[in-house]
């Protein structure tokens, strides 16, 4: 199997912000014909990453690891709380200890947002030599999680362009809306947001049109629902699961009035019963196992990008 397109050179992968069009779906070709069983470079020499998860994570941090199996990477294990950042390590002193020790690519998910700003914008005396691929930041980005959604809805429609996708449900501090809410958009397709009303911002307003979501459901083809947050919520007052998913939620009810050929889709992990109805996990229009299989896929077409932007693993 032949995947002739020019693939795309990183020298790290922070955020989906500076991808043009033809780098997104030069991303996706690649991933799909990952996914296809297509070969994967052979490269000269080991390349060595870490996977540093600051935050709780499991499909995201597994997959990055598969990814790297996959492409015969070899992973360093690395645990933030058997680590030296205990003793008050910090970020940067930590990465150029695994530099030092032969690292050279660096999974990171870390809550505090852009937090890979002072690991690459470096002076000229600091020797840190690492790539950086961001698995997400506090409320930021989610590069990797957007772009195997993007993957999933391409999969299913063949393109963007004029996509009516709603984006539902705790808005304010989701990582992964930011970075689809934008990314869609660019691409061309339409969206809207709903949810409670306190987690809507205007800062969102320049990407979409907020409505209440039995206005929207019946005219979607991609309902894209959201954790709810707890632990990123400062002050929650009494939060009823119950009346939430009976507000905002997909119930059982409101699925039956989707187009039939609509997906719905969740970056997980789900609170079942609060922003979908638990059967509908696995139902037929859910694509939340797609979207996990697709991200190893994806974050391997990520990770290979860097890997040839930095000119690792010799020649090929
Ligand atoms: N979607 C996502 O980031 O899930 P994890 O927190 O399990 O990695």
């Amino acid at each position: 199997m032949l995947n002739t397109q020019k693939r795309l050179k990183l020298q790290h992968f922070l955020t989906i912000k500076n991808l043009q069009n033809e780098q997104v779906n030069s991303l996706i070709e690649r991933a799909e014909y990952f996914k296809a069983g297509g070969k994967v470079l052979n490269y000269e020499q080991p390349v060595y990453a870490v996977n540093m998860f600051f935050e709780n994570s499991t499909r995201t941090h597994c997959s990055f690891e598969m990814a790297e199996r996959k492409l015969g990477i070899e992973t360093i294990p690395f645990d933030p709380a058997a680590s030296s950042v205990k003793k008050g390590e910090t970020l940067y002193d930590t990465l150029l200890a695994l530099n030092s020790i032969g690292v050279e690519l660096a999974v990171i998910r870390h809550p505090h947002n852009e937090y890979y700003r002072k690991l690459v914008n470096l002076s000229a005396a600091q020797k840190l030599n690492i790539g950086i691929i961001n698995a997400g930041d506090g409320s930021g980005q989610h590069p990797s999680q957007s772009l195997l959604d993007m993957m999933t809805i391409h999969e299913q429609f063949g393109g963007f362009k004029r996509l009516k996708v709603a984006i539902i449900g705790d808005l304010t501090n989701s990582r992964v809306a930011r970075s689809n809410m934008r990314l869609l958009k660019q691409l061309g397709a339409e969206v809207y947001f709903s949810g409670p009303e306190y987690w809507y911002s205007q800062e969102f307003a320049e990407y979409g049109t907020y409505g209440k979501v039995d206005d929207l459901l019946d005219q979607m083809d991609v309902v894209m629902l959201l954790r709810v947050q707890h632990e990123r919520h400062q002050q929650e007052t009494a939060f009823s699961t119950e009346r939430y998913h009976q507000q905002y939620g997909l119930t059982l009810e409101r699925y039956e009035r989707l187009k039939k050929q609509a997906i719905i889709m969740h970056p997980g992990p789900i609170n079942r019963g609060v922003e979908l109805a638990s059967e509908l996990v696995e139902a037929s229009q859910s694509r939340f196992t797609t979207q996990m299989q697709n991200g190893v896929f994806m974050r391997m077409a990520m990770i290979e990008a860097v890997v040839e932007g930095r000119n690792l693993g010799g020649k090929r």
